[in-house]
């Protein structure tokens, strides 16, 4: 269970939700699966993220239902001994009600038992659509049996409703809490970037083999020594030319003097991801090309991040990115001007594309790219076309969101340089990322992952100390 967030505050988020679920409606949310790994080993289990928004209950084999009239019923494992002996406390039905604020508890046994019954002179059932395999099957079973008793004068749900997009938009809007878990868990994150560049740098000075999984274990050290569960994804540490490849993983490659390392890596804390990328000279000392592109990375930052605040779109900052990029790509002769003409030019034909190929963000939260929709909501139907330069296909656009203070997002702008036909060959195999976490506030955003130093000269300083 989460203690760092009272009961009430989730018990404030299930009222919040009932109230979406019409007059007459029913919302049933399952935990996460345990998953297996191999023979009798299972996958470190993570809960679902919606089910422990609404409860703060990290114990598998768990489900909420909520009702309109904003009672909840919790079907969690059963006290049970000799399970516990082996695989660890189980808090019980008898005991959830108080611990968790919830009107009702069944052991998760009863669920076949219960659910007609609750099911029964529903109006709407609600569901989270296509994310646990399964689920729609077993509603099924269970509306079936109330249409069994509709001849005794039942009445059974007509409508099937997707509850992802009601507790998209809750999630979207992060509270105090929640900004509060995540400040925490990007100060742990700033910490582990900031032990592995200065292992690195120290492991080389003393003439030791550093491998990129040397730096993957200096991470790890630090987020499970600030408390923090895991990892929020697997951890890229990409040394010289693999920074090139987006998924990288943290793999036996060596990391050499001379060249940058991209390591892209982020705890979880208490439920809640932190994302951050720094690009760091091994050594601890930039070449000029390597300056001069990791220089024009960070002024795409400053410049998304500067736009980052309420009432801008969500695709502002990216757009103020790739202006800077596409400009610096011209000037330091990335792209060559009598090709590719003018900056609008490189903007309008997305020939800055072959060099940063993604976009500069995403919602960020429980999950990684956390939910909520791209799209201001009120602005749904106001679809425009346009013919991509690139591809040829038409795409329909729809207006972004509107950010709002609350909302969390990374800003992650970048320059991936392959050796191709006309690219000098000194940015060859340069990779450079920068990421940080924003929280939207009232005048703008605030970045809450500068606990790891950004600016080229600080992060050389932080590698000599
Ligand atoms: N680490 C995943 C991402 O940056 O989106
Ligand atoms: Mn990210
Ligand atoms: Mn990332």
């Amino acid at each position: 269970m989460n203690t760092s967030v009272p009961t009430s505050v989730y018990a404030q988020r299930r009222a919040r939700m009932a109230q979406q679920l019409g007059s007459n409606g029913i919302a049933i949310v399952p935990t996460a699966p345990e998953r297996q790994r191999n023979r009798d080993s299972d996958f470190l289990f993570r809960h679902d993220s919606y089910f422990y928004y609404l409860t703060g209950f990290t114990e598998p084999h768990a489900w909420l239902v909520v009702t309109s009239d904003g009672q909840s019923t919790l079907f969690c494992q059963p006290k049970d001994l000799e399970r516990e002996i082996w695989d660890g406390y189980r808090l019980g039905p008898e005991a959830a009600a108080g611990a968790l604020g919830v009107q009702a508890a069944y052991p998760v046994g009863d669920l076949d038992q219960q659910l007609p019954r609750l099911l029964e002179n529903r109006e709407v059932v609600w569901f989270p659509f296509a994310i646990h395999e399964g689920l729609e099957q077993r509603v099924a079973g269970w509306l079936n049996q109330v249409r069994a008793r509709v001849r005794y004068g039942a009445m059974c749900p007509e409508q099937q409703r997707d509850l992802c997009a009601v507790l998209d938009e809750m999630r979207l809007v992060k509270d105090a809490h929640e900004q509060d878990i995540m400040r925490r868990a990007a100060a742990i994150s700033a910490r582990a970037h900031v032990r592995a560049m200065q292992t690195c740098a120290a492991m080389l000075r003393a003439g030791k083999d550093v491998r990129e999984y040397h730096l993957d274990a200096e991470l790890m050290h630090e987020f499970r020594m600030g408390g923090s569960q895991y990892p929020a994804y697997s951890s890229i540490v990409a040394a010289g030319a693999n920074a090139c490849v987006l998924h990288y993983r943290a793999d036996v490659a060596p990391v050499r003097a001379g060249e940058l390392v991209l390591i892209d890596a982020g705890c979880e804390l208490d439920g809640y991801a932190s994302d951050i990328t720094r690009t760091f000279p091994a050594d601890g000392r930039f070449t000029g090309p390597q300056r001069a592109l990791y220089d024009l990375v960070l002024a795409s930052q400053e410049a998304a991040a500067a736009v980052t605040r309420p009432g801008a779109r969500f695709t502002d900052p990216h757009e103020a990115a790739v202006k800077v990029l596409a400009q610096g790509m011209l000037d330091v002769g990335l792209l060559d001007k009598d090709k590719v003409g003018t900056l609008d030019d490189v903007i309008e034909k997305r020939a800055y594309f072959p060099f940063y190929m993604h976009r500069t963000g995403h919602w960020l939260g429980m999950d990684v790219h956390d939910a909520g929709s791209y799209v201001e909501p009120g602005e749904v139907g106001q679809v425009s076309e346009r013919k991509d330069p690139l591809s040829g296909e038409t795409i329909k656009n729809r207006p972004s969101r509107i950010l709002q203070p609350g909302m969390v997002l990374t800003i992650e702008p970048g320059i991936y340089v392959r050796p191709g036909e006309g690219v000098p060959e000194h940015f060859h195999n340069i990779g450079i990322r920068i990421e940080d976490d924003a929280i939207v506030t009232a005048q703008g955003c605030e970045l809450i992952t500068r606990g790891v130093p950004v600016k080229a000269d600080e992060l050389e300083a932080l590698m000599r100390d």
